[in-house]
């Protein structure tokens, strides 16, 4: 069964699609079947994979899954490599949080994404989910189908500030949608080991998150920042680089958190 795992901070630039397209990425190579969900309207993790609409057999998005009545399944870019399917991102999922609360739906406008979800989840060992840098209807939705939340956290001055309005907004879905909503992880991201601010915003996260901030933390690493505009994840852009093996940590980690003594 597919574990559905959501990377979301409402703040831009903290690194939630760099995250998403390399731990999906990462997972695949671990032979594990991934698919991975752009809901941000601005489709830089579809970009980033140059997962391009034209490539798919209908030209349909997201967006059309989440509004209108297309299934996941048909609509799916499936990639060479990193070997995994995209669900891609257009710019008019910008209209659909208006249209999510104007519709009027059977099932609640918040549950879209899961019910669509329920019907391949079991296509998939770890579906992932690039959310949109605010907390808007079409964050409840990734926030609703998951099974987990994975929170990027950028070290820098007030990284904890914003996350109390998260943790809130997943308390909130908790208590309405989804009860079995859980923390995955907390991801320290951009980490600079020369600066005493980088050491001191760990220390202030895992203080707080205890536990549940993985032990590998992602590197400011300017390859990490490339790797986009090649269209490729880390590991086809430079697999000795910092950041791959940092994303690969990661990706050990999740899979031990994930399967112990499964696979
Ligand atoms: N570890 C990193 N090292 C260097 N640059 C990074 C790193 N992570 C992300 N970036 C860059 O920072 C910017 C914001 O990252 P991104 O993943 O798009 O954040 P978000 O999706 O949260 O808005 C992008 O230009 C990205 O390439
Ligand atoms: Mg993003």
């Amino acid at each position: 069964m597919g574990k559905i795992i959501a990377v979301a901070n409402q703040k831009g630039g903290v690194g939630k699609t760099t995250t998403s397209i390399n731990l999906a990425a990462g997972l695949a190579y671990a032979e594990r079947k991934v698919l991975l969900i752009d809901i941000d309207p601005q489709g830089n993790a579809t970009h980033g994979l140059g997962a391009d609409i034209s490539q798919s057999k209908n030209h349909r998005t997201v967006y059309e899954v989440l509004v209108g009545d297309e299934n996941i399944k048909d609509n799916v870019i499936t990639l060479e490599l990193p070997p995994m399917d995209v669900l891609p991102s257009t710019t008019s999922l910008a209209g659909a949080d208006v249209e999510l609360a104007s519709n009027e739906f059977e099932l609640g406008r918040e549950q879209q994404l899961k019910i669509k979800l329920d019907a391949i989840k079991d296509e998939y060992d770890y579906i992932i989910i690039d959310c949109p840098p605010s907390l808007n209807l079409l964050n409840s939705n990734a926030l609703t189908a998951a099974d987990s939340v994975m929170i990027p956290v950028q070290c820098e001055y007030f990284a904890l500030e914003g996350l109390t309005q998260l943790l809130s907004t997943i308390r909130l879905v908790q208590k309405l949608w989804n009860p079995s909503l859980s923390i995955e992880g907390v991801l320290l991201t951009m980490f600079d080991v020369r600066t005493k601010l980088s050491v001191e915003v760990q220390q202030e996260v895992r203080k707080y998150f205890k536990e549940k901030v993985y032990k590998c933390y992602i590197p400011r690493n300017v390859r990490l920042s490339e790797a986009p505009s090649r269209e490729e994840s880390i590991f086809e852009y430079d697999r000795k680089s910092e950041g791959a093996k940092a994303y690969a940590q990661l990706v050990n980690e999740v899979l031990t958190q994930n399967e112990k003594g499964g696979h």
